[in-house]
């Protein structure tokens, strides 16, 4: 699966010009598994323009409950409005706005019960990185978040390393690959049901490098902010996509 993550980013001109561009290019690459999240403001926006293709619209985030908690979304309204996934634990959520892994995770029981397929990021700093100290940080991430709670069969992991957003930096797409196998490892043996989720890189990919990942078996897909803003670039990327894993 292929998700944009616009961030805080997008107007509701541009995004008409976007979703244009967009649906030209998807009618001849056809692929099946493409997520946009844009701002909750610009969601039914989205949803609206895209409604004639196959394409699943979500939240960047979300609250763990509704009621007096002035500025939020509740897990209701997401059901309202007929979200397909919601991101929860992202870096920048995790950095800018203080929430540790102890609140992600009641964020992802949120989703559990409300059946809302949750995208679970996780991430190492550069600092961990270079300490060797990434496994350790992504299981520690993982067991905190969704380890003892239900495990939805829907569950996406994307591994985005902090260092590797938004800085042209990215680590090895082999050493990725190696992660990723690692990480649903850790899923796997926590998980009844025997799940292995899918998950998917974050961080720098352009359409340059994607290939490069896409090539490797364990990576499902990508989470992708910046490139994502450029229609054009996004639909290149999600030929890629489509040529490596969906042929
Ligand atoms: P980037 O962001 O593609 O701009 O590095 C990825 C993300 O933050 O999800």
């Amino acid at each position: 699966m292929i998700i944009a993550n616009w961030k805080a980013n997008g107007d509701f001109e541009s995004n008409k010009v976007w979703c244009n561009r967009f649906i030209e290019r998807m009618s001849s690459i056809g692929s099946k598994s493409i997520g946009i999240a844009p701002s909750h403001l610009h969601f039914n926006q989205i949803k609206s323009d895209l409604k004639d293709h196959d394409i699943e619209i979500g939240f960047q985030d979300i609250d763990i409950e509704g009621g007096a908690r002035t500025g939020s979304i509740s897990p209701s309204m997401a059901i309202d409005s007929n979200i397909s996934f919601c991101l929860i634990g992202h870096s920048e959520r995790r950095e800018i706005f203080n929430e540790d892994n102890n609140y992600i995770s009641k964020k992802y029981q949120a989703l559990t019960k409300h059946n809302i397929k949750p995208i679970l990021c996780i991430g190492e700093s550069y600092k961990e990185f270079q300490a060797g100290k990434t496994e350790k940080k992504l299981q520690s991430q993982i067991e905190k978040c969704i380890l003892g709670k239900t495990i939805q069969e829907n569950l996406i992991i994307a591994y985005e390393p902090i260092w590797a957003i938004g800085t042209g930096n990215t680590p090895k797409p082999k050493d990725v690959n190696t992660i990723h196998e690692f990480i649903k490892d850790v899923v796997q043996s926590a998980s009844e049901k025997n799940l292995r989720p899918k998950v998917l890189y974050g961080g720098s990919v352009n359409k340059l490098n994607a290939p490069d990942f896409f090539v490797e078996k364990n990576i499902d897909g990508a989470l992708i902010g910046g490139a994502s803003l450029d229609a054009n670039v996004f639909s290149d990327i999600i030929e890629i996509f489509s040529r490596h894993k969906e042929k």
